[in-house]
């Protein structure tokens, strides 16, 4: 008997309705499989017990978080607590307190519907996307001088050490050699002289132990280009924090919006939990509703199996979004349907079990 033990942050707006759904799928898969078991203990944390307390989390809240399994998060933010401090105070801290240097962003198209790309289908849009999780863009350094006088000036440092760097790209290098796919790299070497040179040299460096890899380099704004007019050029791509950011909204639009993005956080050496949770944020214009779109936390769901060492359910749930995705009339609004967000996940556990 496998038991995993599964620490849920549902966060706020629709964070709740869709982590709900998602924690729906793993009870249902404990019922059918008499090999796992799951338990799971809820933190309230998120922008209403920052208005309440005045943190998005305890004190103690890694501590408390430590001997989990995973980290399941639906989403954070609301009107009324600005963004950085929902976002740093609570995302970010878990992603660098627990060394989850690893963001993998799986980019497919599921139904070819959902692309407004005109000619793609499902066959043009399958990669993944390893994002820098842990420094970079986002490293959090700077300073803002002469704050509000004419002098003003601030300043945002990417950091991007040597470990930091090579890690990212060898586990980017080995899952393109265990796929057996190519692996492109998104850079900016040509305006940022510093860290996308040394970028760029460490993805050199490191593809000498991968002669096996067929690789790719392309500046962030020419793959951006690509991502809308061929998507097909990747496979495996690995890149920064901040253009791993954006290049994956891109992603997110071009196989069905951000209700079918997923996201894992994950620290590979296994030190610390890793974290699972849908792309999007609180949607606040449709919390409430019941009408949010669950899939992307679904999907989370299946990226959490694996990491478990469950391939087989990870890979049954998958199978269970490609099934659904084909039947407008069970999908929620934003993908062409009437269900509601609880009706997706009952419908869902129903294909899965069948
Ligand atoms: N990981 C996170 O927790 C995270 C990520 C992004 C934004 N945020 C926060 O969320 C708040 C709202 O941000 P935003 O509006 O820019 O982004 P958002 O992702 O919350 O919403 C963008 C648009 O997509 C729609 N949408 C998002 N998820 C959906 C779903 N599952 N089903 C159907 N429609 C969906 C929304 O209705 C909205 O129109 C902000 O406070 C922001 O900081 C949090």
């Amino acid at each position: 008997m496998k038991h995993f033990e599964i620490a849920l942050i549902p966060g706020d707006g629709i964070g709740p309705e869709v982590v709900a759904e998602g924690v729906k799928i793993l009870k249902a898969i404990e019922k059918a499989d008499p090999n796992v078991s799951f338990s799971f203990r809820e933190y309230p944390w998120g922008c209403e017990y920052y208005l309440n307390t005045g943190k998005m989390m305890d004190d103690n809240g890694l501590e408390l978080l430590q001997d989990v399994d995973a980290i399941y998060l639906g989403a954070v933010g609301y009107p009324g607590v600005p963004d950085h401090i929902s976002l740093r105070e609570l995302l970010i801290k878990i992603r660098r307190g627990f060394d989850q240097y690893v963001n993998l962003r799986p980019i497919r198209l599921l139904n070819d519907s959902f692309t407004p790309l005109k000619g793609k289908s499902q066959k043009d849009i399958d990669m993944l996307v390893i994002r820098e999780n842990s420094e970079g863009e986002y490293a959090g350094a700077g300073d803002w001088l002469f704050k509000g006088k004419p002098e003003e000036v601030v300043l945002q440092t990417g950091v991007f050490s040597r470990k930091g760097t090579e890690r990212i790209i060898r586990y980017a290098y080995e899952e393109a050699r265990k796929s057996n796919k190519t692996l492109t790299s998104i850079s900016k070497g040509n305006a940022l002289q510093y860290s996308m040179v040394f970028w760029d040299q460490v993805f050199e460096e490191v593809g000498k132990e991968y002669p096996d890899v067929k690789t790719y380099s392309y500046l962030v704004d020419a793959a951006s280009l690509y991502f809308v007019a061929q998507p097909e050029r990747f496979e495996v791509v690995v890149t920064s924090n901040l253009f791993g950011d954006i290049v994956t909204d891109i992603g997110a639009a071009i196989t069905g919006g951000l209700g079918l993005a997923t996201g894992a956080n994950i620290n590979p050496d296994k030190t610390y939990p890793s974290m699972f949770e849908p792309v999007h944020g609180s949607a606040p214009d449709i919390a409430g509703k019941g009408i949010a779109n669950p899939l992307a936390a679904i999907w989370s769901v299946s990226q959490m199996l694996d990491f478990f060492g469950l391939e087989e359910w990870g890979r049954s749930v998958l199978q269970t979004l490609e099934t659904i995705v084909k039947q407008k009339d069970r999908l929620t609004k934003d993908l062409g349907g009437q269900a509601t967000t609880s009706e997706v996940g009952d419908y869902f556990v129903e294909l899965l079990l069948k």
